[in-house]
């Protein structure tokens, strides 16, 4: 090949690199990292990308030359040249390829493994994921034991001591051992800027290490398709630092051990809110039906109030509120515990009738 050629596709690749370079580095494509996880990931993003742009710089170079040097005059019909093929160009788009994909999944890998190992002295929150809403549970403060931190939270004999939260609230720098299942059908725990993904499964546990690195607050995600309310299932993460994250922990055991309304507290910890509206609690979901009515609603279902309002969370498909589909509110909340769930029908009966409901 002569120089002024090899000299021409090394400019035409060096400028097309560096365009997809810009477009790669200037566009802001991901999300704030704010995790250690979110670093390895990201890396891998770039290492892949970065290969990418290098592919990309050689193909391009050579189609855009190739376009204008042989550009075939408007009345050549002519068939191209017979050519045979060069084994040595074809060994190296073979090999190299081959080396470039092995070197992407062992980066991958090595990400993987480093992300799933879960460091000592990892925190632990459990995780449950239910039709629509997220319930994050926290082992009890000052465990005499150590090894409590590991405790599940799902024995229902430890779950009342545990503390309980509509939001994610996390110390910054502490790795995080989140323990996870759904209730009911699949949900999917994601929060872009910790990267780390994984599903919610009935009846069994899965995994996610996160180390947060950054104080802020973040939107946790369900990003598996789980049924009308999907889109609503939404919480907050909330990164605070450790002396921030012990006294919002003690506030919350206070109210899990009592103090305050138990009632509004069963309310807001199971995710009530995501799908109704009580003004009471400040929630304005709008999946189900509007709390602040059960009044009327008790007497279009033809019941008194308070059985109605007991029935409707335990059997939610006894009677069916008009406008809004059956099945969609989850049975699951028949397994509260008899004191919250006669708690929350108080709760729900005193504020409907203080509320919307006169
Ligand atoms: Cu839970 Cu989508």
């Amino acid at each position: 090949m002569r120089r002024g050629a090899i000299v021409r596709l090394v400019v035409l690749g060096i400028v097309l690199g560096l365009g997809a370079t810009a477009v790669a580095i200037f566009i802001p494509w991901l999300p704030d990292s704010a995790s250690d996880q979110a670093e390895e990931i990201d890396f891998v993003f770039w290492f892949v990308t970065g290969i990418c742009i290098a592919v990309f710089s050689v193909v391009a170079s050579i189609a855009v030359y190739s376009v204008l040097k042989f550009r075939a005059p408007p009345d050549d019909d002519s068939d191209g040249l017979p050519i045979h093929g060069h084994t040595g160009i074809e060994i190296a788009w073979t090999v190299v390829p081959f080396l470039l994909v092995t070197a992407m999944g062992i980066v991958s890998a090595v990400a993987l493994a480093r992300n799933e190992k879960v460091p000592d002295g990892a925190m632990v929150v459990n995780v449950v994921g239910r039709q629509f809403a997220w319930q994050f549970l926290y082992p009890p403060p000052n465990a005499p034991d150590p090894g409590e931190n590991t405790l599940e939270c799902d024995n229902q004999a430890v779950r009342s001591r545990c503390v309980t939260s509509g939001q994610l609230h996390l110390p910054v720098n502490v790795p995080i051992h989140l323990r996870m299942r759904a209730d009911d059908v699949l949900h999917s725990f994601w929060v872009p800027e910790f990267r780390q993904k994984q599903d919610l499964l009935p009846g069994q546990v899965t995994t996610l290490v996160i180390t947060p690195t950054k104080v802020g607050q973040w939107e946790v995600l369900c990003t598996e398709l789980c049924g009308l309310g999907h889109s609503v299932m939404r919480s907050a993460a909330i990164v605070s630092t450790q002396a921030e994250f012990d006294s919002w922990k003690e506030e919350a055991a206070k109210q899990t051990s009592g103090g305050g309304d138990a009632g509004e507290a069963v309310f807001t910890q199971n995710g009530c809110a995501s799908c109704h509206t009580l003004a009471e609690a400040r929630a304005n979901g709008t999946t189900g039906p509007n709390l602040d009515e059960l009044p009327q609603e008790a007497r279009r279902a033809g019941k008194p109030l308070e059985p109605f309002v007991r029935e409707s969370i335990v059997e939610p498909d006894a009677y069916v509120e008009k406008g809004f589909p059956a099945g969609v509110m989850p049975k699951t909340y028949s397994g509260l515990p008899k004191e919250q769930l006669d708690a929350l029908v108080q709760y729900l009966v005193r504020s409907s009738k203080e509320g919307g409901g006169r």
